[in-house]
């Protein structure tokens, strides 16, 4: 114990990411990033992007990008706080939203850089435990917990929790309700954002990791009250987001098109292989995001797959955690990358 570290700080275990290999073999199923490239709008902008504008500081609040949100979902831009990455604003959110000896809560199973986050800021973890099919669990009237944070779809489980749901939930806690969206461009007939535009007590979290296949941007946004979002853009950093990211992020959020049209081809290529591993006896865990939680068959463990698809270079995701350590979390590549992954196992 070094008695110039924090306690708190030296007792947490840090989160650990998915792999990211130097080897350009593997065909990489593990952090649920798109197969696809970003849009050429994006290409566009970063030829053109002057190298001469990274001598300056840039813009400290992301107006423009802030303006851009805010229209695309019909909110003010002092609703919208624009982040590095949406785990940027999972950290503020928890900072803003605890007091001192404070708590916030979240599903079990759900992101596992939520417990992370509430330790890193000193707060407790109220897990609230989900049924064996993952859905819905109403969470104790008695919850003790400040912030609820909700992954809709979930993760790594990609279940997609019905809004009437959601929208009672909100109504009822008493705190702020934090619906993460970072999967929910792979999920039909679901828009929350009125909740995040007329509750109190919603913001909404996007990022443009996924959909938009830009994870190695870091541009994630939060949509909510102004109070709320004014809360967020005191804790942030001064210049939290970089010029580069700002301009590649507007260029990006200029072509919803593409990012749709890719996002169908995921969707089609999830049901295809969800409905092929149904067929090979995997138990499928119904998912409205870019990946698929799955069970092998009884003769096999999730851990001996994980390691035997690794000899076969293909990375998909494995949770030792009690309510995890039976599934695998396979993103969603191209389709050739799917088939080679259902290949693979089909010699297990
Ligand atoms: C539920 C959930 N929220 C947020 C994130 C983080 O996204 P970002 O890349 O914007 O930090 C992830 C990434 O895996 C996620 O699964």
């Amino acid at each position: 114990m070094n008695p110039l570290i924090r306690p708190s700080v030296q007792q947490l275990t840090a989160y650990t990411p998915g792999e990211q290999p130097k080897d350009s073999g593997l065909i990489k199923l593990n952090t649920n990033e798109n197969p696809y490239p970003p849009s050429p709008a994006v290409a566009r902008a970063l030829r053109e992007f002057q190298l001469e504008t990274l001598r300056l500081y840039p813009d400290p609040i992301s107006r423009s990008l802030r303006e851009r949100i805010a229209a695309l979902h019909d909110v003010s831009p002092e609703q919208v706080f624009v982040g590095n990455g949406s785990d940027e604003v999972l950290r503020l959110a928890i900072r803003a939203f605890t007091r001192s000896g404070g708590a916030i809560a979240a599903f079990d199973p759900t992101y596992s850089l939520y417990p992370v986050l509430a330790a890193a800021e000193d707060v407790g973890y109220r897990s609230v435990p989900l049924p064996d099919d993952f859905g819905w669990a109403d969470p104790p009237a008695d919850l003790d917990a400040s912030l609820f944070c909700l992954a809709n779809p979930n993760a790594p489980t990609g279940v997609l929790y019905p809004l009437d749901t959601v929208e009672d939930f909100c109504a009822r806690f008493p705190g702020v309700v934090l619906l993460d969206e970072a999967y929910v461009d792979f999920a039909a007939d679901y828009d929350a954002v009125p909740l995040a535009r007329e509750r109190p007590n919603v913001i909404l979290c996007r990022t443009l990791s996924k959909s938009f296949s830009l994870a190695g941007l870091r541009v994630g946004y939060a949509i909510g009250p102004v109070d709320l979002i004014g809360a967020l853009d005191k804790l942030k950093d001064s210049y939290n987001m970089n010029a580069l990211a700002q301009a590649l992020a507007l260029a990006a959020l200029g072509d919803i098109d593409w990012m749709r049209a890719n996002a169908r081809r995921i969707v089609a290529t999830r049901e295809r292989v969800a409905a092929e591993l149904t067929r090979r006896a995997y138990r499928v865990v119904p998912s409205a995001a870019n990946f698929l939680f799955i069970q092998p068959p009884d003769d096999l463990t999730a851990a001996d797959l994980f390691a035997r698809l690794r000899q076969r270079h293909i990375l998909v995701r494995y949770f030792p955690a009690p309510r995890t350590q039976n599934h695998l979390r396979v993103s969603i590549g191209t389709d050739s990358d799917m088939d080679a992954f259902l290949a693979a196992i089909q010699h297990q």
